[in-house]
């Protein structure tokens, strides 16, 4: 009798601890009729052959192919899905002129569901492509369209979080972007979190509303205790723009004589479920209350190198204890992989290590234990990003979810540098996490369901 909905056989990689990758060589893993993880077999345990002997003619197992490997799916925890249709382009002005010159106008034309659905399609396709197979999605302020995305990820299978956007106040946004007032951004936001939660219902991998003032600058007072309130009454997720650059941070001391952290948590927006963006100007005061509130970082580094005026002190905000997941942050970020995203953490981390200015001498230019390896990058794309979402996501571990992508280092078009049939498997792990381009990824599954094919 067969009890298990999917089985694979294969070698996984995932993460043990932040700086730690385990490696899976050969196992079964047992996937059941909710999609999530029931059993994990190592080839020596005296399971495996009989399960094998039982599974092994069924259209429901799974052997992975020579030179393919098992990655947890990515958790991508900052996406602006309307601006995708800018994503690339846009990158010479600083954040405040960005928006208004171009960000606002694009997200504006979202009131227009056809626009707005050829965008939302093109980019949960092109995520779960680049291996996502969670986002936290910032829609833009239209409900209706915001809702629009949130069923474009339940019907394509990808595990979305998703925001309706506010920006209340008549002074900091333009009259043609923003909600009418703070009663109806409030009242939209609360439609939109049922809407969301029903949709929840019929939905396997799960779609959750997200309460979501874009940031400070473009929320009163009152908008922004609205929302802590109701992300209180739903228990939902809190998202946000937190301390991401000069002006930014600047404009929130000038306005609260305090930083972003202890101002959104006066409004009840620092909660378990809160994943803040950025947050490279962090102090030592606002990481603990971070890690005391249990809010979550979602670093974005390719982003912050246009926008962020500075090298977010990743490792030291780690070693405080707060939380961290990955963001591609579309279109402050140009890629939509974590690939790309976890890479770039690795290297900006190393240039806040050694610093980047010739004329200091050496051992003034940089900022030391500033570095990541590549294991911790890994770790914040998946593991971490789900802990951050208090989800049981991001790691091929029993009782997690079968969100995996299938990646093969064999391919034509994009063979990896693997020379030797031996290689060591850490090996093999660092050039996938290198050198792995979208094609190499053959099979994305989220909740125990194929959602993304090249095969
Ligand atoms: N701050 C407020 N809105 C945005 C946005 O859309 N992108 C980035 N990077 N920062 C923001
Ligand atoms: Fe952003």
């Amino acid at each position: 009798m067969e009890k298990y909905t999917q089985i694979f056989q294969g070698t996984a990689f995932s993460s043990k601890s932040s700086k730690e990758v385990q490696i899976l060589k050969d196992y079964l893993f047992c996937i059941n009729s909710n999609g999530m993880i029931e059993r994990i077999i190592a080839p020596d345990d005296t399971d495996y052959v009989t399960l094998l002997e039982t599974y092994h003619v069924s259209e429901n197992f799974h052997r992975l192919a020579d030179g393919q490997y098992l990655l947890p799916g990515f958790i991508d925890l900052h996406v602006h899905a309307p601006q995708w249709a800018q994503a690339g382009t846009a990158l010479d002005i600083p954040l405040y002129d960005w928006l208004n010159t171009y960000t606002f106008p694009l997200e504006s034309k979202f009131s227009d569901l056809a626009f707005a659905k050829n965008v939302y399609d093109e980019v949960v396709n092109t995520l779960l492509a680049n291996g996502t197979t969670t986002a936290l999605y910032f829609a833009t302020v239209h409900k209706e369209a915001s809702l629009l995305l949130a069923e474009i990820c339940a019907e394509k299978g990808q595990r979305g979080l998703v925001g309706k956007v506010v920006m209340d106040s008549q002074e900091e946004n333009p009259d043609f972007y923003r909600d009418t007032d703070t009663q109806t951004a409030l009242e939209d936001t609360e439609e939109f979190i049922l809407a969301v939660k029903e949709l929840a219902k019929s939905t396997k991998q799960g779609v959750y509303p997200v309460v979501t003032p874009r940031f400070i600058p473009s929320c009163t007072d009152d908008a922004l205790k609205g929302l802590g309130e109701l992300a209180a009454k739903y228990d939902t997720y809190i998202q946000s723009h937190c301390s991401e650059s000069d002006w930014e941070h600047e404009y929130v001391q000038n306005r609260f004589q305090k930083n972003d952290a202890f101002a959104l948590n006066d409004f009840g927006l620092l909660r378990e479920k809160s994943v803040m963006a950025h947050c490279n100007f962090l102090n030592d005061a606002d990481a603990e209350l971070f890690a005391e509130t249990g809010t979550a970082v979602s670093h974005c580094p390719v982003s912050n190198a246009y926008f962020a005026n500075s090298v977010i002190p990743i490792a030291h905000l780690h070693s405080k204890g707060v939380e961290i997941g990955l963001g591609s942050d579309i279109s402050g970020g140009f890629s939509p992989s974590l690939f790309d995203n976890a890479r770039q953490a690795v290297i900006s981390s190393r240039m806040l290590e050694d610093g980047v200015n010739t004329s200091l001498p050496a051992d003034e230019r940089g900022v030391s234990n500033s570095r990541i390896t590549i294991n911790e990058a890994f770790y914040f794309a998946t593991a971490g990003g789900g802990e951050s979402l208090s989800l049981p996501i991001g790691r091929l571990e029993e009782n997690y979810a079968w969100d995996v992508q299938i990646i093969d280092t064999l391919l034509p078009s994009a063979r990896l540098p693997i020379f030797n049939s031996n290689e060591d498997l850490i090996d093999v792990f660092q050039k996938i996490m290198y050198l792995v381009r979208p094609e190499n990824i053959r099979e994305v599954w989220v909740q125990g369901e194929k959602v993304h094919s090249r095969t």
